[in-house]
């Protein structure tokens, strides 16, 4: 099964596809930064898409990783950086989307998988931009869902809580935000991106056959405490 996997040079996309390629699956590794075996694609870019599926597709599964995170209250925010967010989430994803169904063979299955967030659910203050970006993932999601069905083409997402990688490094390292993290997850802990790679094969695989149009919560049950 041929993959594409976007943001492969770090974090959650890296353990996606180092975990992917361990399980016989063949993967396609693209990032703006060349490393790790990741091939050069801005997701915003779309002809930088159409040479990439030309090349590779059709292909059976995709990964939507890539994406930025700041921090930042509404009125610190510019208009840019609110825009940017919303164009590598939520546009990149989108194209991804768009580029598969383009070159999607008739008769043939396909997944896709979109990284969202416990944000989609939840708002933490300082990140709006992100916050409105992630929500857009998982309705977009649920919209790509019900055209690619007609399609054979499953589209779901994994909205992950705090995991380590390098977009939470600094966050993650201060002793503050791990006791303000740690007493709001059930589960005690931040998570790990292996965590969340092993839902995204769930995903890609046969067995999530019957799941379409949902987000599912990795977030050692974040999203689910009251108190
Ligand atoms: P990361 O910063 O380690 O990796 C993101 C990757 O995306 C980087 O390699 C970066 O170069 C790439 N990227 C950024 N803009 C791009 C573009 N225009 N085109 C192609 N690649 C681009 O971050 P991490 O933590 O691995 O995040 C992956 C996804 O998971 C993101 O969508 C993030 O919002 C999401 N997520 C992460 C959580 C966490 O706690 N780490 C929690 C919830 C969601």
């Amino acid at each position: 099964m041929k993959v594409i996997v976007t943001g492969a040079a770090s974090g959650i996309g890296k353990e996606v596809s180092d975990y992917l390629s361990s399980e016989t699956y063949e993967v396609i590794r693209v990032d703006v930064q060349e490393k790790f075996g990741a091939k050069q694609l801005d997701v915003t870019d779309e002809a930088a898409w159409s040479q990439l599926f030309g090349e590779v597709g059709p292909v059976q599964g995709l990964v939507n990783c890539a994406g930025i995170r700041t921090r930042g209250t509404i009125l610190e925010t510019s208009m840019a950086v609110f825009e940017q967010h919303l164009k590598v989430n939520v546009t990149g994803t989108w194209l991804g989307i768009k580029g598969l169904f383009n070159s999607h063979e008739v008769g043939s299955e396909a997944s896709i998988v979109n990284i969202s967030s416990v944000n989609a659910l939840i708002a933490v203050p300082e990140q709006a931009h992100y916050v409105a970006s992630k929500g857009a993932i998982s309705a977009l999601t649920k919209a790509a869902a019900i055209e690619g069905a007609q399609m054979g083409i499953r589209v779901n997402a994994i909205g992950p809580g705090a995991i380590r990688t390098p977009m939470t490094a600094e966050r993650l390292n201060d002793p503050e935000q791990i006791s303000w993290l740690e007493g709001r997850i059930p589960a005690g802990r931040v998570g790990e991106p292996n965590e969340i790679a092993s839902v995204a094969k769930f995903l890609l695989s046969a067995e999530s056959s019957y799941i379409t149009g949902t987000t599912i919560f990795a977030d050692g049950g974040w999203t689910s405490n009251g108190v």
